[in-house]
């Protein structure tokens, strides 16, 4: 191994730290607890974990989490009118529904049905829109998470080519739109599964995020020498949780990567604690 690991699971417990001492000032100054209301429905394992993970972080920095759990025959109906209750709920400042959502229920109307306001997650239409333009109320998580990562550990993203392996909704398209936009002023790539000739593509990064969900899809050969690689991927096979970059062979090329687990997915995690602050701050204003 040559390449220097990024390490978010230590990173994201420092910032939590930072957290912690804001959520205090601000618990103090308010008389006001932030508050976050996660939404599960079914019995999804992965999103079982997820949510305790992200619950545990609340309890840590200082924030109330208020977990909703619905059964997995719930109906559009009733999902729609839980989140009208939070939406009008002055005590609940930030609302997340855990994706996915069982067949049944139309996802999109759920999280558009989400008050842009308390909208941590940044997933309704109007934060999109926002980020768009280049002036967000809240960052998506998993981007910002990317973005700080990268900061944290200064490597300016400003002039290099960042090329972004897949184009999700959550991961992909925002981040390519964040790095694009002033201050972070990278040139970005975005290749997906229609790519053609993806290694020539990959080969010109500076700054290499895979966001695919196809595990060890960016293997060594794929890999400028002295890259930066971020691997946003988690996948479960029968080897364990794998990422989406073959992180044995990548790390020998690689100047940088970051490991899965540990890597992006624990600042991600970090970036829900921040929106649930500052939505808290804005109500309360
Ligand atoms: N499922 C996978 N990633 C996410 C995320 O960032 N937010 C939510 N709400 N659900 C997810």
């Amino acid at each position: 191994m040559t390449a220097q690991l990024l390490d978010g699971k230590s990173l994201a417990k420092q910032i939590r730290a930072e957290l912690a001492e804001q959520v205090a000032k601000f618990k103090s100054e308010s008389n006001v607890t932030p508050t976050l209301a996660a939404v599960l429905v079914g019995d999804d394992p992965a999103s079982d974990v997820y949510v305790r993970n992200k619950r545990r972080d609340c309890t840590e920095v200082g924030i109330e989490s208020v977990l909703h759990r619905l059964g997995a025959d719930t109906t559009q109906t009733e999902l729609l009118a839980l989140i009208e209750k939070l939406n009008s709920d002055p005590q609940v400042h930030g609302i997340l529904v855990q994706l996915p959502l069982p067949n049944q229920i139309d996802t999109e109307q759920v999280l558009e049905a989400i008050a842009p306001c308390k909208d941590v997650d940044a997933f309704h239409p109007e934060n999109v829109g926002r980020l768009v333009q280049g002036r967000p109320v809240f960052l998506p998580c998993t981007p910002h998470g990317v973005v700080e990562l990268l900061k944290r550990n200064n490597i300016s993203t400003a002039g290099k080519h960042v090329v972004v392996v897949g184009r999700s909704d959550i991961v992909g398209k925002p981040l390519s739109i964040m790095l694009a936009q002033k201050g972070a002023d990278a040139t970005v790539t975005i290749c997906h599964s229609r790519t053609q000739d993806l290694p020539a593509v990959t080969l010109l990064a500076d700054i290499l995020v895979v966001a695919i969900g196809r595990p060890n899809f960016i293997t060594a050969d794929m890999v400028r020498p002295g890259a930066v690689v971020v691997d946003v991927g988690i996948n479960r096979t029968d080897a364990g949780l794998v990422g989406d970059v073959d992180f044995d062979a990548v790390s020998k090329v690689a100047g940088h990567i970051t490991p899965v687990p540990g890597g992006v997915g624990p600042l991600t995690r970090v970036m829900l604690l921040i929106n649930t602050l500052n939505a808290a701050r804005t109500a309360t204003k």
